[in-house]
């Protein structure tokens, strides 16, 4: 099997009985003979298999998304459905092989001799790499995505302990040597890859686990009793995924997951809008307000909401993301403790989301559940009900904590059915949803655009309570995390010292003043850059407001979009440096970012369209120093068109920010 350009190629062997598969990229080996195969708990397939007929169709199609990175993606494959027969069992290996990788799933159809009740107790997929190549990986947790990357050999996986990662909430139970998906990796000089899932639909989501050497393997996240999926058939299986390139940053532009998800099934989308958002949260991080009413610094009072509108309408941001509204809050880990109907009695709902309204704002709800997921769904129908009754249109869920009932995981199948449970319910209401500590994304927005982004990375809030994302951790996200979807990291802190509130700031996390009450890493160009890199349809402007007014820095997040038309790598090395580019009607805005190395990047404007264009160029001043100096900053304008460039200086943990307009 051959991708259009015929630089990949995918082999499949079932002369053993054993369906097995390789890879080669440009002539070079990549994935090694794998196995394929399913062990259910009453057959088995991948072992005594013979092929009955092979299809093959190729497919040259764009389309559209509502909302994206770009206004049109191409869909160029070629496909290949292979019919198995195995001990009178008739299955499906479906193949599709792209320009910038492949995916391929199974099907079980319906068919005598197959109960109704089908139990997965383990997937037989395998990436045999041909090499010890070189991954950024993080552990393989059940729980949490909320990790620090790791550079090392794939042999090395699970071996090396980052001590940042430490304080990491999880019950434990998975493998020690495995990792999650997307595991990026270089295979040589101009070679990348990226294994990952895409279209994760009613089955448990995948990590891998390291056998010997350089062998993975996929290690189902289980449920209490050790089962994987609880199935029926028919039965598909979500993609497995293999992004490939020459450059690492045509990873980042890959359509590949995407592609691989079915398109929008959604009737009704007028109500989805992709937005900037600002919100009573930061104030709750850093220990200046809380969540509940306990010690009287509430922050979800109802005039501190008008207060959040008013900046907001007046600042071209259409949301206002509200904490901490509903009662529950101080008994966290009480059974039950979240009400997610009664209001503390210094919010009023409705009067805050009338006032909204009547500045051209939404508020932007929000569901905590503490990892309750059976409290929560006996009130999901009743808590969205009253939003929508509210005019809400865009809500936060959260699953902080152990999952409950217990044994269950944040990455298992019960959470996959609980996700597209709530982005239906959603759906039915007209309401857009950001999931934090969420099931990883496999591209479902494509199918479920009201599925905006979600957090599932160690965004920004641990900033506010422990020693701080390093410098090098949104360079790697971008060729991480990010090649799997939007992430909500919540970037543009200005206050980047925590000095404005230093006499207001209180202990409040486990993990606070274990080291050091919370620190940036960062300049603050860098701060205005991650709108450009760190793609999510609801982007938030994290800091306290108070730390925005009057600041010149604004504009540019004033300005910045969060939809786009079209998104460009100009340079980059992975968890090093990133230059991105991306396109709204007339305006591009490109955003830099460096880890702890000082850098200059010389950017070449052809990219831009024809014609003179401003540029509002924010960047690092002389004497920024992201540890003693991280606010001083430099913003200049100049003309310029697309036969010129523009050279850059980035700081230690810096960045620079570029606002053009054609004029
Ligand atoms: C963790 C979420 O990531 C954060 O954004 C939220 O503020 C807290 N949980 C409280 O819900
Ligand atoms: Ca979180």
């Amino acid at each position: 099997m051959q991708s259009p350009d015929g630089k990949i190629t995918l082999m499949l062997d079932v002369s053993t009985g054993e369906p097995m598969y390789q890879v080669r990229f440009n002539e070079i080996p990549i994935v090694n003979s794998s196995e394929l195969g399913i062990l259910f708990q009453d057959f088995e397939i991948g072992k005594n298999a013979t092929i009955s007929s092979i299809k093959e169709t190729e497919i040259e199609r764009t389309w559209k998304p509502l909302w994206g990175e770009k206004a049109e993606f191409l869909d160029h494959h070629k496909g290949y459905i292979v019919e198995m027969e195995e001990k009178g069992i008739r299955y499906q290996l479906e193949f599709r092989v792209f320009n910038d990788g492949l995916g391929f799933r199974y099907h079980i159809p319906k068919q005598q001799g197959l109960t109704d009740s089908i139990l997965i107790l383990d997937e037989k997929t395998a990436f045999n790499l041909a090499e010890d190549f070189t991954a950024w990986w993080i552990e393989g947790n059940y729980d949490t995505y909320e990790l620090l990357y790791t550079k090392s050999p794939v042999s090395k996986i699970g071996e090396i302990e980052n001590d940042f990662n430490a304080h990491t909430h999880s019950t434990g139970g998975f493998p020690k040597n495995s990792a999650h998906t997307p595991l990026t990796m270089q295979a040589g000089e101009n070679i990348f890859l990226s294994i990952h899932e895409a279209a994760l639909v009613d089955y448990a989501g995948m990590t891998l686990l390291r056998e010997e050497g350089h062998r993975l393997k996929a290690n189902l996240v289980p449920w209490p009793d050790g089962v994987k999926v609880r199935t029926t058939a028919p039965l598909t299986t979500p993609w497995r995924t293999i992004q490939l390139s020459e450059k690492a940053g045509d990873l980042v532009t890959s359509s590949l997951i995407l592609n691989l998800n079915e398109d929008n099934k959604l009737e009704r989308t007028d109500y989805i809008e992709p937005m900037k958002y600002v919100g009573i949260w930061w104030s709750m991080h850093l220990g200046i307000e809380t969540w509940g009413k306990e010690g009287g610094r509430h922050g979800a009072t109802t005039e501190n909401t008008k207060r959040y509108v008013d900046f907001a309408s007046a600042n071209n941001i259409r949301g206002v993301l509200v904490e901490g509204w509903n009662t529950g809050w101080e008994s966290w880990y009480q059974e039950d403790n979240f009400d997610f109907q009664t209001a503390y009695d210094d919010f009023d709902l409705k009067a805050v989301t009338d006032y909204a309204r009547s500045k051209g704002v939404e508020i932007i709800g929000h569901h905590e559940t503490g990892g309750q997921v059976l409290s929560y769904e006996a009130n999901l129908e009743a808590a969205l009900d009253l939003y929508e009754q509210h005019g809400v249109k865009a809500i936060k869920t959260g699953y902080a904590g152990t999952m409950r009932p217990e044994g269950h995981f944040h990455q298992g199948q019960f959470m996959v059915r609980h996700h597209q449970k709530v982005v239906d319910e959603a759906a039915k209401r007209g309401i857009m949803v950001n999931i934090h500590e969420p099931i990883k994304d496999t591209g479902l927005r494509r199918t479920y655009p009201n599925l905006m982004t979600r957090e599932g990375v160690r965004g920004m809030e641990w900033n506010a309570w422990s020693r701080g994302n390093p410098p090098n951790h949104t360079p790697t996200l971008v060729f991480t995390r990010m090649l799997s979807g939007p992430l909500d990291y919540t970037p543009g802190i200005f206050d980047l010292k925590f000095e404005n509130f230093a006499d207001q700031m209180t202990l409040w996390n486990e993990l606070d003043g274990l080291e050091t009450k919370g620190r940036m890493n960062s300049t603050l160009s860098r701060q205005l850059a991650h709108y450009v890199i760190l793609f999510s349809p609801m982007q938030m402007a994290a800091d306290m407001i108070e730390n925005y007014e009057g600041h010149p820095a604004f504009e540019f997040i004033r300005q910045v979009h969060v939809d786009w038309d079209d998104t460009k790598v100009l340079d980059a090395s992975i968890g090093e440096f990133v230059v991105m580019a991306r396109q709204k009607g007339g305006d591009w805005f490109v955003g830099g970012i460096t880890d702890e190395t000082e850098r200059k990047v010389s950017i070449n404007l052809d990219f831009l369209g024809e014609g003179e264009y401003e540029a509002i160029v924010y960047a690092d001043a002389e004497d920024t120093d992201y540890e003693k100096n991280p606010g001083a900053h430099t913003i200049i304008n100049y003309q310029v068109d697309r036969a010129g460039s523009l050279d850059l200086n980035m700081k230690a943990a810096g960045g620079f920010a570029i606002h053009f307009k054609a004029k």
